[in-house]
């Protein structure tokens, strides 16, 4: 099975999809942890991409369907992918199609998180990570265990993303709207969109999805 969470910076696209990844085997394909991983090594994408994601625009639509497409031609992915912050153009969109054809998959669902804007602003700046693990955590919903200590891994070493700040998350929201949302309608025709509240408690939200994956919605 191959899906598209869709939704705005914050939805809980990641949260979402790590989950799915963790619970049916299914891999997560994020194109903003491969952007910001190709930023770290310091790769011609990286170099590329490091700018354009600090100031909350997109990265261009080659690039991101390439990486994609490397991606898909990796076995792992025969599993299942879940596409997390992938596409968000219409070109991206198309590409995308052509991607799954010319390997004999094809898109089963386009789960789109509907949320409130004004919250998740509140959920980005708040969000942080485990350096060492990648583990999640935000200053007021999940905080870890123990003050200072991840959960998983027991690092005391936390980061935060560069673009996670007020003023880009404005703009990235203001992406996703002018560029992002306009592609729902194209799934739309082809009736694979199914609608989740993604202002429900994360645990919530998780069952509605598998519901739909499991064809008990
Ligand atoms: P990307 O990394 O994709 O960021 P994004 O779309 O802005 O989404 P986020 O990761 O911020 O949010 P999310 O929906 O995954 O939410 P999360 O689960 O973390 O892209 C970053 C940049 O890379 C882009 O701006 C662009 O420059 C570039 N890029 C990437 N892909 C591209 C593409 N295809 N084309 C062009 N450029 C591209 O949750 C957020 C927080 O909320 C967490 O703290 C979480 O714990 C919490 N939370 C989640 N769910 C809930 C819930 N139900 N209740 C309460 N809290 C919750």
């Amino acid at each position: 099975m191959n899906i598209i969470l869709l939704g705005p910076p914050g939805a809980g696209k990641g949260t979402q999809a790590s989950r799915l990844e963790a619970e049916r085997g299914m891999v997560q394909l994020s194109t903003g942890d491969m952007l910001r991983a190709a930023v770290k090594a310091g790769t011609p994408t990286g170099v590329k991409a490091k700018a354009v994601m600090e100031a909350g625009a997109l990265v261009s639509d080659e690039i991101v369907s390439g990486i994609i497409g490397e991606r898909l031609d990796m076995p792992d992915t025969e599993k299942g992918a879940i596409f997390d912050g992938y596409p968000r153009t219409a070109p991206q969109a198309e590409s995308l199609d052509s991607l799954l054809a010319e390997r004999g998959r094809k898109l089963d669902y386009v789960i789109e998180l509907v949320v409130d804007e004004d919250a998740l602003v509140d959920r980005i700046t708040g969000r942080f990570t485990c350096a060492k693990c990648g583990a999640g955590y935000h200053d007021r919903y999940k905080l870890p265990q123990v003050a200072g200590t991840c959960d998983v891994c027991g690092s005391q070493e936390f980061k935060r993303r560069p673009d996670d700040n007020a003023e880009t998350v404005r703009t990235r929201m203001a992406e996703y709207r002018a560029k992002t949302a306009p592609i729902l309608p194209l799934y739309e025709v082809r009736g694979l969109v199914r609608r989740v509240d993604g202002m429900a408690d994360m645990d919530v939200v998780g069952a509605e999805i598998a519901a739909i994956l499991d064809g008990t919605d």
